[in-house]
């Protein structure tokens, strides 16, 4: 007796296999492209030079000599890789280092690092909550969010993106679904790039007895005067019980990070399997994220937001003027908040598609996001930018748009 289903057939006769096969004949297809050099403004890609539209770098310290010189120093110091967890034989001075500094720059007890982004989000998430608990989350969170709530087989009670009345709707009914609360927010959303309405969002679990965990993956390194993220933005710290971070954007390396009371960051230190049963970054990994957020907290790090975000709101508002339909900067308590992602919706896959490869042909790379990353129907290009950009850069890839659009064939 055998099975009746042959496990790999998913894999052979998925419901876009046609559409990934004619991208691929058609060269169309926008991932795995590869970098031939480092993420600058200008990358090397593919044989040419490219203007990078498309990096989390917000502030362009991957090429910092100081942050280079901070992962060689870690790597001369401590070897290639720690080949343990941080539990086990994993954690150094840097890690220990790290975490001190990363709690005084949010202004909390304490700070735990992870190996990525996406375990911070799982370890913490996925530890805090039991099957008998309830985690409210915005349909926009990033996939790390919702795999963590998967994984902890809490209740799940979504809302739709940014619609608060849900939201207050969903804490209504998880009052009486005898655990505990925890809502789970993206601070600034990674595809759109929209901030969330903190304030208001603190209110209502406030009045409602949750939790609230904000991710600042987007907006750590780039919103607020300390860089700190949307909740400082928003003048919400002490509001947001729980914050993430990750190493992967403006702090320029790989890694993550939770800051939050010292208590409940203690049980995530003996209880977070994603904290115990993965190995450490590497040592080069944390000693350039540790210089990053040296260079972040220092007087330079307020002239590098200054900068991304004047760029931000330059390429919306050129994109803008050229007739695309730009995401605009969300408006909270009458500020304009501009972030450095600037997602132009462009609709349909297939189309989206097109001009990606236009504007890739011409000399450019940007995200393209299709469903499953956004709504069917919903698909953007998704450019982000870094203070490292010129005026320059930002002109000619307005110009590319512009020509890109042109080029493709009328609906
Ligand atoms: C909002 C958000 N949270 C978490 C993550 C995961 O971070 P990392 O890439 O460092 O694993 C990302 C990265 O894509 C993100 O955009």
């Amino acid at each position: 007796m055998t099975t009746a289903i042959d496990l790999f057939d998913k894999a052979r006769n998925h419901e876009r296999l046609e559409l990934l096969r004619a991208a691929q004949d058609a060269d169309m297809v926008p991932y795995f492209r590869t970098l031939e050099g480092e993420a600058g403004p200008v990358v090397r890609m593919e044989g040419r030079d490219r203007l990078m539209l498309g990096s989390n770098n917000y502030l362009g310290l991957t090429g910092n000599q100081r942050v280079k010189d901070a992962a060689r120093a870690a790597l001369d110091e401590y070897g290639t890789a720690l080949t343990g967890s941080r539990f086990m034989n994993g954690t150094i001075p840097l890690h220990v280092a790290l975490e001190e500094e990363l709690a005084e720059w949010m202004g909390t007890d304490d700070a735990i690092v992870f190996t990525a982004g996406y375990l911070a989000n799982v370890g913490c998430i996925g530890t805090l909550l039991d099957p008998g608990d309830t985690v409210i989350c915005d349909s926009g969170d990033h996939a790390s969010i919702l795999d963590a709530v998967q994984m902890s087989r809490a209740r799940i009670r979504p809302f739709r993106h940014n619609r608060l009345d849900k939201l207050e709707q969903m804490l209504g009914r998880a009052a009486t679904d005898g655990g505990g609360v925890l809502v789970v927010v993206d601070g600034v959303f990674s595809m759109e790039g929209d901030v969330a309405d903190l304030p208001r969002i603190a209110e209502l679990c406030s009045a409602h007895g949750a939790r609230l965990m904000v991710d600042e993956a987007h907006g750590a390194g780039v919103l607020g005067a300390r860089g700190c993220g949307a909740s400082e933005l928003l003048g919400v710290e002490d509001k947001v019980d729980i914050r993430m971070g990750t190493f992967s954007k403006s702090l320029a390396s790989c890694g993550g990070f939770i800051a939050g009371p010292g208590d409940v960051l203690e049980f995530l230190r003996y209880q977070s399997r994603a904290f115990m049963f993965t190995a450490s970054a590497v040592p080069a990994a944390v000693g350039a994220a540790r210089e990053a957020l040296r260079i972040t907290r220092s007087p330079e790090g307020a002239e590098l937001f200054e900068r991304v975000l004047d760029n931000a709101r330059y390429l919306s508002e050129g994109l803008a003027s050229l007739g695309f339909d730009v995401i605009p900067a969300t408006e909270i308590d009458g500020r304009t908040i501009h972030t450095p992602i600037v997602p132009a919706l462009i609709g349909d896959d297939w189309k989206a598609a097109l001009m990606w490869k236009v504007l890739y042909d011409a000399g450019m790379y940007v995200n393209l996001a299709i469903y499953p990353a956004v709504q069917r129907g919903g698909a953007l290009m998704r450019t982000s930018v870094m203070a490292t950009h010129e005026k320059e850069h930002l002109d000619r890839a307005l110009e590319m748009f512009d020509a890109a659009r042109a080029s493709l064939p009328a609906e």
